[in-house]
């Protein structure tokens, strides 16, 4: 049952700054394509794909026809590719001045009734440049929208100065800023399974519920990526965006509306109410590692140093955070954020933990165990229920727990849109809910800031651990270390 008509796109321009870039070819222009393969684009739109390399022209269509290729998962009538293709120009602009963006500027204003999307896929020192520019070559108006890719500062002082000269061009409303967890099927299906199911909205708080477990485990290490990530970790990685904004949509209160600001005025309430830390709470709160030298499916793998070509760095590729949300609902319930390179598996689940049965009336030996609800967002798409359930056969009441499973791959046969396809679409669309608000960024800046500061002060040490492992060992944040349980369980059942 769907619940709105969707809104029809009309005629668009994309404008894709770092048109040339890895993200550009993995995902920007495989996700406009794919939705032009499902007929949700009519032919009636220009992508403008900007480069600063001159004569890049033969490389970029090679690239281009190679990724958007490697990216169907589906039969496909090959000539598609060509036909979208020779919608996408490439424009050479070296440098931010009215003259390098003239031809881009014939362009856009051969149409000037579309609206116009200009998605900055650059560091973002380039953003206010970019944006002055384009302001005062006069490209901008209230059709016009700027799309943001992460990462948006390394602070919240920095995450602000960014703000502020996009704010110069473009209204709050203009902005979209990615996360591109949030387009992901199973991540949105968490506001469906909470909001639209009595059922688990009833028990949904510190009442009923002992402990949420978040985890994003990766096996890839840090890639080509080095110079990025050494300067971030994981915590600015993955923790200030993906998993702060999947625990805001566990623990945010049911918005009266799912539109935009009424969905983001309830996460903001959660990062306001996150218990910030101190260099004493990191100790007990947090844990940071590092991946040594390991074996990844029998084959040797480098050490974190070794990938990233340094004798030292402080920088953790694992991160374990337990944070409480200071508010009526989770009250004293602890939610543990998990999230490292270089573990055994890719793996990323939310477990919510519930407490046990009030009153143990089978046998006096202790309490039953509680239920779980596991919710899998990859590699595989699963929601699971775990439940007591009585072992056949007489002799008395003896019970283990099992699981309900709805996999989504059995449940629907239509192909699962990559994340990009779905965030594409709602910027075209003029949809805002599944992109931050810079009051969200920033009051999720204050948090992660009093981990950072916090460490520092702390001089909190990093625990190494081999690559190819389950991680840094039980020990850390000593209790209720599920992840390797879960990940052992589910590996046991299937062996
Ligand atoms: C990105 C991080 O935002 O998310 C990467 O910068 C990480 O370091 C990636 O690998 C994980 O995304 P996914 O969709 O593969 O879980």
């Amino acid at each position: 049952m769907s619940i709105k008509r969707p809104k029809i796109i009309k005629p668009f321009n994309v404008v894709v700054f770092g048109g040339d870039g890895d993200l550009a070819f993995r995902k920007i222009y495989p996700a406009l394509f794919h939705r032009f393969v499902a007929k949700q684009l009519e032919m009636d739109h220009d992508i403008f794909a900007i480069t600063r390399s001159e004569n890049s022209e033969e490389k970029f269509f090679v690239n281009l026809e190679k990724f958007i290729i490697e990216s169907v998962d589906y039969d496909l009538d090959i000539k598609l590719v060509s036909v979208f293709v020779k919608k996408i120009k490439l424009i050479y602009i070296p440098e931010h001045t009215k003259k390098a963006y003239s031809e881009l500027k014939k362009h856009l204003t051969k149409h000037p009734e579309r609206q116009c999307v200009y998605y900055l896929s650059t560091p973002s020192s380039a953003f206010g440049e970019i944006s002055d520019c384009l302001k005062s070559c006069e490209l901008l108006n209230t059709r016009s929208k700027v799309v943001l890719e992460k990462p948006l500062g390394n602070s919240l002082a920095t995450s602000r100065e960014i703000h502020e000269k996009i704010a110069k061009s473009f209204y709050e409303n203009q902005i979209y800023r990615i996360d591109h967890y949030l387009g992901k099927e199973t991540v949105q299906n968490l506001m469906v399974l909470r909001f639209a199911n009595r059922l688990f909205e009833s028990s949904w708080d510190s009442e009923n519920i002992e402990n949420v477990q978040i985890t994003v485990a990766e096996n890839l290490g840090v890639e080509k990526r080095g110079a990025y990530y050494d300067q971030s970790g994981a915590l600015l990685d993955m923790v200030q965006n993906h998993l702060l904004q999947l625990l805001c949509l566990i623990a945010m209160e049911p918005p009266s509306r799912l539109e935009a600001n009424h969905v983001r005025n309830e996460k903001l309430k959660v990062l306001h109410a996150l218990r910030l830390f101190d260099e004493n709470s990191v100790h007990t709160g947090t844990a940071r590692g590092q991946y040594t030298r390991g074996n990844m499916e029998g084959e040797k793998v480098n050490s974190y140093l070794e990938d990233i070509g340094k004798y030292e760095s402080e920088t953790e590729t694992f991160v374990a955070v337990k944070a409480y949300i200071d508010n009526w609902r989770w009250k004293d319930t602890p939610f543990y954020l998990r999230t490292g390179k270089r573990m055994i598996k890719r793996y990323s689940e939310i477990i919510i933990n519930f407490k046990s049965v009030k009153h143990n009336a089978f046998d006096s030996n202790g309490d039953i165990p509680g239920n779980q609800l596991i919710i899998r967002l990859q590699p595989e798409e699963r929601i699971e229920l775990v439940q007591m359930t009585k072992l056949p056969g007489p002799g008395g009441y003896r019970y283990k727990p099992i699981s309900l499973k709805l996999d989504y791959v059995d449940s629907f046969t239509e192909r699962f849109p990559e994340a990009y396809e779905r965030l594409m679409i709602d910027i075209l669309r003029g949809e805002q809910t599944l992109f931050m608000r810079q009051d969200e960024l920033d009051a999720a800046w204050i948090w992660i800031e009093s981990i950072v500061n916090g460490w520092k002060k702390a001089n909190q040490p990093k625990i190494l651990y081999e690559a190819g492992s389950w991680g840094p060992g039980e020990g850390v944040l000593n209790e209720n270390h599920a992840w390797s349980k879960s990940i052992k369980a589910n590996e046991d059942e299937a062996l």
